[in-house]
């Protein structure tokens, strides 16, 4: 088997994203820089080549199936299969005029939140595991959030997207529990209040800090953790 490992990043054109896709290649995976926008991933594919990193374009939309449906075969082109695969994509959703307020919630939002941040990573998960399968030792990290925490029940009040990390949490445990025979381990990560777009890069970490437990997720051990929720301090409760 090909030394190289291959790793596909969902949203790694910019924020968390791109920090996790330059941390991989910095140790020397090859990445598949998942984006929906040509002239942002064509951007982020340079940037990551001027780092040093074997990078290469995967169009990708995780709320169309065709789109996932091409971007698997895609990487099955290029790279014949898949080491590592980072469910990074995700949206907040808008919030203006009581929208994630639970009392007033428009559950055209709610829709659309699940449909990048939950039935996205089903997708995106599903179309390339033939091609986790053909590795030694395949790792899934979905990036959550510690909103989705219902024990700790942090953040601002925000009725579509916290339950989204719930739901995706829950179907990171349904996956490792799915795959618990096999060498396939999937976890989900938090990143912590991280200064992207997302947050209006108001927040106190860094991407690179950000990508930081993604990284040590997608390179786990064998004998590495299964079906668990961490951040940089250690197992963050459900
Ligand atoms: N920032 C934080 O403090 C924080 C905290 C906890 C969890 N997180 C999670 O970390 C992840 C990354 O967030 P971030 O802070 O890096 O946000 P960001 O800077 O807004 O980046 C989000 C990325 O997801 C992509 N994306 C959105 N919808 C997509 C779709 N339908 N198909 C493909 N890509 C799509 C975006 O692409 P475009 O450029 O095309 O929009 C962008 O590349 C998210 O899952 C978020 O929930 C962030």
């Amino acid at each position: 088997m090909n030394d190289t490992k291959t790793a596909l990043v969902t949203g790694a054109n910019k924020g968390i994203g791109f920090a996790i896709a330059r941390g991989l290649g910095a140790i020397g995976f090859t990445v598949a820089v998942g984006a929906r926008d040509d002239a942002r991933r064509e951007e982020a594919v340079e940037r990551l080549r001027a780092a040093g990193t074997d990078a290469f374009g995967v169009a990708l939309d995780v709320t169309s199936g065709h789109s996932v449906a091409a971007a698997a075969a895609a990487i099955e082109r290029t790279a014949g299969r898949l080491d590592v695969l980072v469910n990074n994509a995700g949206i907040s959703g808008p919030t203006e005029g009581g929208a994630q307020d639970p009392t007033t919630l428009d559950l055209d939002v709610v829709r659309t939140v699940l449909d990048t941040n939950v039935f996205g990573v089903v997708r995106v998960t599903n179309a390339v595991l033939p091609l986790l399968r053909r590795a030694d030792a395949p790792r899934i990290v979905n990036v959550s959030s510690n909103m989705g925490s219902l024990t700790l029940r942090t953040g601002p009040v925000m009725a579509a997207y916290a339950p989204s990390k719930s739901m995706l949490n829950s179907l990171t445990a349904q996956y490792a529990r799915r795959l618990a025979d096999t060498n396939v381990i999937v976890n989900a990560c938090c990143p912590g209040y991280v200064a992207t777009d997302f947050t209006g890069f108001n927040a106190p970490r860094t991407p690179e800090q950000g990508a930081a437990i993604a990284i040590r997720l997608a390179t786990l051990p064998d004998d590495g953790p299964r079906g668990g929720f961490f951040d940089d301090e250690g197992v963050v409760p459900w």
